[in-house]
């Protein structure tokens, strides 16, 4: 499974890169304007595609198809690594279609259904970003939206991978893995939290202990 950040914090990217375990990163519009430090990003999304060796979603903010499309070819000339985000609306699915056929890899965003999944699909997506956490903060089960895509996806030989989005926890992580989707994007807090386990602190204080008390040396 691929591990992408989802953040435009350059310095938490840096943190995630230089340890090695991430294979891409996402941004939205939300989370670029919290980092933005004035009117044009063209630079800082430069500096994000560079600081990691993947893919880099870029979203668009049009919402109508030639806009989309336009700003999508913008969006994919800033870098190798950039896969236009489209949002998954008509005007998204044909934006989708268009750039698909220039060679462009397309995320489409906002997924909160499995018919909406298939026509992203149907629309030549690279990848589809259901949005896990947003549906259970409406008291519905996100987690059943993966079990479905995946098995759509499977039933008929979809390319399109599956990218787990607005993850909250790290059980959401585990879950989506074990059903099989391709990749989740986490925020830094999961991605850091998925290390910790209360009995790895204290086996590790208990052997400092003993090596100490031992006054051994290596
Ligand atoms: C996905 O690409 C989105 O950026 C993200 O996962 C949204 O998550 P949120 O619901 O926590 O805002």
């Amino acid at each position: 499974m691929k591990i992408f950040l989802d953040t435009a914090d350059l310095n938490e990217i840096r943190r995630a890169a230089d340890a090695g375990l991430i294979d891409g990163i996402t941004t939205n519009p939300s989370l670029v304007a919290q980092v933005a430090q004035d009117g044009a990003v063209t630079d800082m999304y430069r500096d994000i595609c560079e600081a990691v060796d993947g893919p880099v979603s870029l979203e668009v903010v049009a919402v109508e198809r030639d806009s989309m499309i336009e700003e999508g070819r913008k969006l994919a000339d800033i870098h190798e690594n950039a896969v236009v985000k489209v949002p998954l609306t008509e005007d998204g699915l044909k934006a989708c279609r268009a750039l698909r056929s220039e060679n462009i890899p397309v995320n489409v965003t906002l997924c909160f259904s499995v018919s909406q999944a298939l026509l992203a699909a149907k629309a030549g997506a690279t990848f589809i970003s259901p949005f896990i956490g947003r549906i259970d903060d409406i008291s519905g089960e996100g987690m059943q939206l993966i079990h479905q895509i995946r098995q759509v996806y499977d039933n008929y030989g979809f390319a399109t991978e599956i990218l787990a989005a607005s993850i909250r926890h790290p059980m959401h992580v585990v879950e989506a893995m074990l059903i099989g989707a391709d990749c989740c994007t986490i925020p830094s807090k999961v991605l850091w939290q998925l290390s910790k386990h209360p009995l790895t602190d204290k086996g590790l204080d208990a052997f400092l202990k003993d090596w100490n008390a031992a006054g051994t040396e290596i």
